[in-house]
């Protein structure tokens, strides 16, 4: 029951904030036209429970105190620091919502360029917010997931509404944090099929690949959509418009076999030594498919690509296999 008040405060700080961007000079002037100029439509705005934080220091925090709310909640919720101030200040708030749509938490984004502070901050942990179970926009997605067969996985909070806005439902963040298995759990509840669309830079490759080795091992199928260096998967969509789009990672979704054979051998050349040591890396990959029929199809298809030997490869696999028991 002390999660039913952090449910309840989350809910009416969600609302506070809305109604901040909605009905506020400052709110409409600064937050609203901040979300209008990254090309958000109302309907979005509100469907995803955007809001906007005052700067004031204890805006939300004295306002729910003053209608019955106690400050241990708003505490335990994250809202409001030790000494009594608001978590989130002057900056444009996003709800994150559960998988049944509760909010149990917020990321609140800085509105100027500013190196001090944190482009992002999100609610600390709390008894229903452990950022690492938390897939963001999943609730707004499940249905969709299921139709599709497919889950998109992108890196932010824009990229999941900006696709939304644009019919592509079937789409989740794991939010700045490397996925997880809780989330990849959370994901198979609906599907096996995993479409990752990471930003176009070295930061979301590195990150595609990790998240890659924990959904094969997990025994989900992965796709990799590359985008163009410098942009992620909002800004592309905003750039280049919705059709475009979905023509293009419809045609640029790699089998993660593909992609990741691609990406090594074109930062080696022609060394053997190097090209031994990307072989196996593969090979390490594949060996964590569960399904050994998988596994074998993907060997065959990797020996191609690598133009090696597939006995060779499934030797190679034999033995990491054999490691790993
Ligand atoms: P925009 O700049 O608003 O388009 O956000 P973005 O989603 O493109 O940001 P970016 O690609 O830099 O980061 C991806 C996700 O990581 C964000 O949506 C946040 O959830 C998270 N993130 C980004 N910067 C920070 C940060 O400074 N601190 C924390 N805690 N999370 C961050
Ligand atoms: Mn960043
Ligand atoms: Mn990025
Ligand atoms: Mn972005
Ligand atoms: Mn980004």
């Amino acid at each position: 029951q002390v999660a039913d008040s952090l449910y309840i405060v989350n809910d009416y700080a969600k609302k506070y904030y809305e109604d901040q961007l909605f009905n506020t000079d400052i709110g409409k002037g600064v937050g609203l036209s901040y979300f209008k100029n990254r090309g958000f439509r109302e309907a979005t705005i509100r469907k995803f429970g955007l809001g906007f934080a005052p700067a004031k220091k204890d805006a939300l925090t004295a306002k729910a105190i003053s209608e019955g709310h106690k400050i241990d909640t708003l505490r335990d919720a994250g809202l409001t620091s030790k000494f009594d101030q608001d978590f989130f200040r002057n900056r444009v708030m996003f709800s994150i919502h559960n998988v049944s749509g509760k909010v149990i938490g917020f990321g609140g984004r800085i509105l100027q360029k500013d190196i001090k502070a944190p482009k992002y901050i999100n609610t600390p942990e709390t008894e229903i917010y452990n950022k690492s179970k938390v897939l963001y926009g999943i609730y707004f997605a499940k249905q969709s997931i299921r139709k599709e067969d497919e889950c998109i996985l992108v890196e932010g909070y824009t990229d999941v509404i900006s696709l939304h806005q644009a019919g592509i439902e079937n789409v989740v963040a794991s939010s700045g944090t490397s996925l997880t298995k809780e989330q990849i759990r959370l994901i198979k509840r609906y599907t096996p099929n995993v479409k990752i669309i990471y930003d176009g830079d070295i930061a979301g490759v590195k990150a595609a690949l990790r998240g890659l080795d924990l959904l094969l091992e997990q025994d989900l199928n992965v796709k990799v959509v590359t985008l163009p260096e410098g942009e992620d998967p909002d800004s592309y969509l905003q750039s280049v418009g919705a059709s475009a789009f979905k023509k293009y990672i419809d045609e640029e979704a790699k089998d993660f076999i593909l992609f990741k054979t691609n990406l090594l051998l074109k930062e080696i050349g022609n060394d053997p030594v190097k090209k031994t040591h990307v072989i196996k890396d593969i090979v390490n990959s594949i060996g964590l498919i569960p399904d050994p029929i998988k596994r074998s199809i993907y060997i065959k298809e990797c020996a191609r690509l690598v133009n090696v030997e597939e006995q060779l490869l499934v030797n190679e696999s034999n033995r990491i296999l054999a490691k790993q028991v």
